[in-house]
């Protein structure tokens, strides 16, 4: 039995891609058949299948009711790294936090990955925004993959990694771990403490109550279609206090969607 090889043909990459859309709301219908090829492939060698009907008959039985979420968190690309885009957090901690003197701050990371992106918030707002000590901070960091949000809340990431970090100042908020001959690095308390992982599909209602001043939803809008950016930028527009500011991927920006947001600079937008 050659587990590597199964094939996929087009009545079930189109199965399997419409259920993809439908539930996460990733695009992967046009030119992307090697993609759903490859990650669906890794999905059946783990459940010990060699045949995509099998694993179709699995994932439309009782017994698959758990799959679809298998197969969408199979189906993410999730590269992030600290500190990404980095001219976001300079922009944050130059034009932003220094004006930011209410006592409840709130930052949501919307697609926050394995949390290199919500630990760099938490570095920046430990080391840069005034009277930290004072304040009710939160950085709420959601995914759709719990496989994620599992590395996540780890917070333990190898050596190179945390050699992108761009300055000393941040590199502080990282140890190596003892007894670890990897050399990998544990993220510091006083940043992690910052951060509250929640499992979200940003196609879901969304359950927070109170408003954001910043929202981060980066590098995802580019998997889904325009109808569902354009749905996710008029939901962000409510969950952002007046004054707020979203930033998104720099390959991103607002230019194919009907918005409300004053341009600021590439990839930053305010209410
Ligand atoms: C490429 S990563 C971006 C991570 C980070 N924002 C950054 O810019 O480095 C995209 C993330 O979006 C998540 N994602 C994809 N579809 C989603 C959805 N419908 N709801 C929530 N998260 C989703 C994926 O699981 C993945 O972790």
């Amino acid at each position: 039995m050659n587990l590597a090889v199964a094939d996929l043909n087009p009545k079930q990459f189109q199965k399997i891609s419409a259920m993809v859309y439908r539930t996460a709301g990733i695009n992967l219908k046009e030119g992307k058949e090697a993609l759903v090829r490859a990650r669906l492939m890794k999905r059946l060698r783990f459940l010990g299948m060699s045949r995509v009907e099998d694993y179709i008959d699995f994932i439309d039985s009782d017994r698959g009711s758990g799959e679809v979420a298998a197969l969408i968190d199979v189906m993410t690309t999730n590269k992030t790294s600290f500190f990404r885009e980095v001219d976001h957090f300079h922009f944050l901690r130059e034009q932003v936090l220094p004006g930011m003197n209410t006592s409840r701050v709130r930052f949501w990371s919307a697609a926050c990955s394995s949390g290199e992106e919500p630990y760099s918030l938490a570095i920046l707002l430990r080391e840069h925004l005034p009277a930290i000590e004072r304040k009710d901070v939160r950085i709420l960091a959601t995914d759709i993959s719990r496989r994620m949000l599992d590395k996540a809340l780890q917070a333990v990431y190898p050596q190179d990694a945390v050699d992108e970090v761009p300055t000393p100042a941040y590199r502080k908020y990282f140890t190596v771990r003892r007894n670890d001959r990897s050399g990998s690095c544990q993220i510091a308390a006083e940043a992690c403490a910052l951060v509250h992982f929640a499992h979200l599909n940003l196609m879901d209602p969304w359950p927070m109550k109170g408003l954001f001043q910043v929202i981060f939803c980066r590098n995802v809008m580019i998997y889904f279609d325009r109808p569902t950016q354009q749905e996710l930028i008029n939901r962000f527009w409510d969950f952002l206090e007046p004054g707020g500011h979203l930033f998104v991927g720099h390959s991103e920006g607002l230019s194919s969607v009907k918005h409300r947001f004053r341009y600021v600079r590439p990839a930053v937008y305010q209410k």
